[in-house]
């Protein structure tokens, strides 16, 4: 380890495992004085729009801070801005063009990467927002994104927010049908793809799943970057070549003037139906929460080389490979391939060539890591690193402390970021100059937001107990605004639990000694896949499609790498038979229909599932049986002798 680089930040408590920041860590930071949580907590609203403020460029600055009616709030009212120009222009004008903004990493290591300045950027978002106008679209238009990841999905998203074209990115893993189903419900005009990506040291075609989910819905024109060079159908009329376009295109664009309340983006996530939702996120409050929470978790100074590994297919990769990143003029770095190729060892080997300082990613991948053994991190001088990250899923003591020791090398601290989609960016984790930094517990609320632990009837909970997890007002301002074309499920979701006084996170909690909280899981029937967020019931509606199949319920079953993975209890038709082959048929059926992330571990046949008198499938009796947990009451069943077989099935052992 090289001693010019390695520095000490993180001291161990004597007594407990709990760590704080060093002296020398808490002089570099942002925020080391835990002062600021009480000034934030005096004047949430004040606090925000101080740093909205001090961090953002406003081409207007807004009439009123905040405005709560119940369930909707707003944030930064009639304030005029624009979220490419903050990422981009404005670092320019100050000079500092010349900065990296993006390292890209292909996933073959015969290819170069690519740097690219902020001056560089800045030309070829301009340049693909022309493009965009050029196709007709305008301003509210929507613009569907499916790429992997290739430096024209940033470029791609920061020209829609220069135009004021919201986007809808989908993760490129998902199937055609789930394309399709976000494309429709988003109305979009245009998708922006790639002929394809490199996989494990394959080319993977892209284009026809990109035409398969386009059928049928509102596209009019498809965007294609040349990434592999695979043969490609390319529709005369409606498909485009990226770098055609791009030849031709005008140099200059203005941004969009647009109000802080103005749709920047929508994501689709799982929630407890089949149909997923369209998170929308406005502009204004976003970016703030963006910016801030960017520069004080990661503690992001100007020498910083930021590697936040999550797709831009998920919130992560929007806020932190993405907008956070860029609206602090910080250099971002993204990957395109496997964690594990060629070997075992490649991100290490990424972290040292590009002198990695922030290496944020999920538990599932550190786990992964881990088995792989310590031999991969050993071959590699990590003394660049100042930050380690995760986010997704709670994470274990054992990862938690093998990612501090291996990676950190004992000298780094963890933040441990809790968030979700709806979110918009982390708020509850430890700051790196404030503490405390604790296995298994996330950190204190981020200064400016308030989150309690209750029972069901809005009581707060003591230290200890767990109960649900709920934001408090004043809201943060990177929160929801809604979910696209359904206020009422925006409402039942999130709100009418506690009577639209507090927003439902839909998690377990509970508060730990020094402030802290320690998120249990969820509550609902969304599973946290690899860390990648899976509804129970979209699992179901899949396999219920083949058609051999009856009936059946998805349950998560604990795992050892991926945290959790969904299992199905199946029931088939009359006359078809189980066995092996059908299994494997209806698990690769999820994937076609899904996309590979959400097959099932395993199918469980059975003749009959447990249920309610009102004949609600009692998931929780069959997470039980998988886990050895009590099953509680089962008198209520319509069915309880279905219990018994399912315990001989299952090779259920009870407790203890
Ligand atoms: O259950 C929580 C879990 O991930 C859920 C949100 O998933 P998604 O919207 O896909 O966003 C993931 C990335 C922000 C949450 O409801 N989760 C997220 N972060 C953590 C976590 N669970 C435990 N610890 C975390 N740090």
């Amino acid at each position: 380890m090289s001693d010019e680089k390695a520095h000490k930040w993180i001291v161990k408590d004597p007594e407990e495992e709990i760590w704080w920041p060093s002296e020398e860590l808490k002089k570099a930071a942002w925020v080391s004085d835990e002062s600021i949580y009480e000034e934030a907590r005096e004047d949430p609203v004040a606090f925000w729009e101080k740093h909205a403020e001090e961090g953002l460029d406003w081409v207007e600055k807004w009439s009123k801070p905040y405005d709560w009616d119940p369930p909707f709030m707003k944030w930064f009212l009639n304030g005029k801005i624009n979220a490419s120009y903050n990422c981009l222009d404005r670092h320019v004008k100050e000079g500092r063009g010349d900065k990296t903004a993006l390292i890209w990493v292909p996933e073959p290591t015969e290819h170069d990467p690519q740097v690219i300045s902020y001056e560089e950027l800045y030309e070829k978002v301009q340049k693909f927002a022309n493009v965009l106008k050029s196709l007709g679209v305008e301003k509210g238009d929507k613009v569907g994104i499916y790429l992997p990841m290739i430096p024209e999905a940033h470029i791609a998203m920061l020209a829609c927010s220069r135009i004021g074209a919201p986007h809808s990115v989908v993760f490129s893993a998902f199937s055609p049908e789930s394309l399709n189903v976000r494309l429709q419900d988003a109305e979009a005009k245009v998708l922006i793809t790639a002929d394809g990506y490199y996989r494990r040291g394959k080319k993977l075609d892209l284009k026809d799943d990109a035409d398969e989910g386009v059928e049928g819905t509102g596209v009019e024109n498809v965007i294609v970057v040349k990434r592999t060079g695979l043969d490609v159908n390319m529709v005369e009329g409606r498909d485009h070549w990226w770098h055609e376009l791009m030849e031709d295109a005008e140099a200059e664009c203005e941004p969009e003037v647009m109000d802080s309340e103005d749709l920047l983006f929508l994501l689709y996530t799982s929630g407890t139906t089949g149909k997923p939702k369209g998170v929308i996120h406005t502009t204004g409050g976003y970016l703030t929460q963006a910016y801030l929470t960017t520069k004080w978790v990661f503690n992001l100074h100007d020498d910083d080389v930021h590697w936040c590994t999550a797709d831009i297919g998920w919130i992560t990769g929007h806020t932190y490979t993405c907008y956070g990143p860029y609206l602090n003029c910080a250099t971002t770095l993204i990957y395109e391939g496997a964690p594990d190729y060629p070997e075992l060892n490649r991100m290490w080997q990424i972290v040292e060539k590009y002198d990695v300082t922030v290496f944020y990613t999920a538990p599932t991948l550190i786990r992964a890591l881990k088995k792989g053994g310590d031999e991969w991190p050993e071959k590699h001088d990590l003394s660049s690193l100042r930050i380690l990250g995760t986010v997704g899923e709670p994470i274990d003591r054992e990862a938690w402390l093998w990612y501090l020791n291996k990676i950190g090398g004992g000298r780094c601290p963890i933040v441990d970021t809790w968030w979700q989609t709806e979110t918009g960016g982390t708020l509850i984790m430890s700051l790196p100059g404030i503490g405390p930094f604790i296995p298994t517990v996330a950190g204190r609320n981020f200064p400016g937001t308030q989150h309690e632990v209750l029972d069901k009837e809005g009581n707060v909970l003591e230290e200890g107990e767990e109960g649900a997890l709920v934001q408090m007002p004043p809201f943060a301002p990177g929160m929801l605004r809604g979910v696209y074309k359904n206020p009422e499920r925006y409402e039942k979701t999130y709100w009418s639990r506690y009577d639209d006084k507090y927003y439902f996170t839909s998690d377990a909690a509970r508060k730990t000694k020094h402030n802290c909280i320690r998120i249990g899981g969820r509550m609902d029937d969304v599973m946290q896949v690899a860390g990648h967020r899976l509804s129970t019931a979209e699992v179901e509606d899949a396999i219920n499609r083949h058609e051999a199949v009856l009936e059946s319920a998805v349950v998560p079953e604990p795992h050892e790498i991926k945290g959790e993975v969904p299992v199905a209890y199946t029931i088939l038709r009359k006359g078809e038979e189980s066995s092996e082959d059908m299994e494997k048929e209806i698990i690769s059926h999820v994937g076609e229909v899904l996309g590979p992330t959400s097959k099932p571990a395993r199918i469980i046949f059975v003749d009959e599932l447990p249920k309610t008198r009102s004949g609600k499938i009692m998931r929780r009796i069959l997470r039980s049986l998988l886990t050895d947990e009590e099953l509680g009451d089962i008198t209520t069943l319509k069915n309880p002798e279905s219990v018994k077989t399912l315990e001989k099935i299952t090779g259920y052992k009870g407790p203890g």
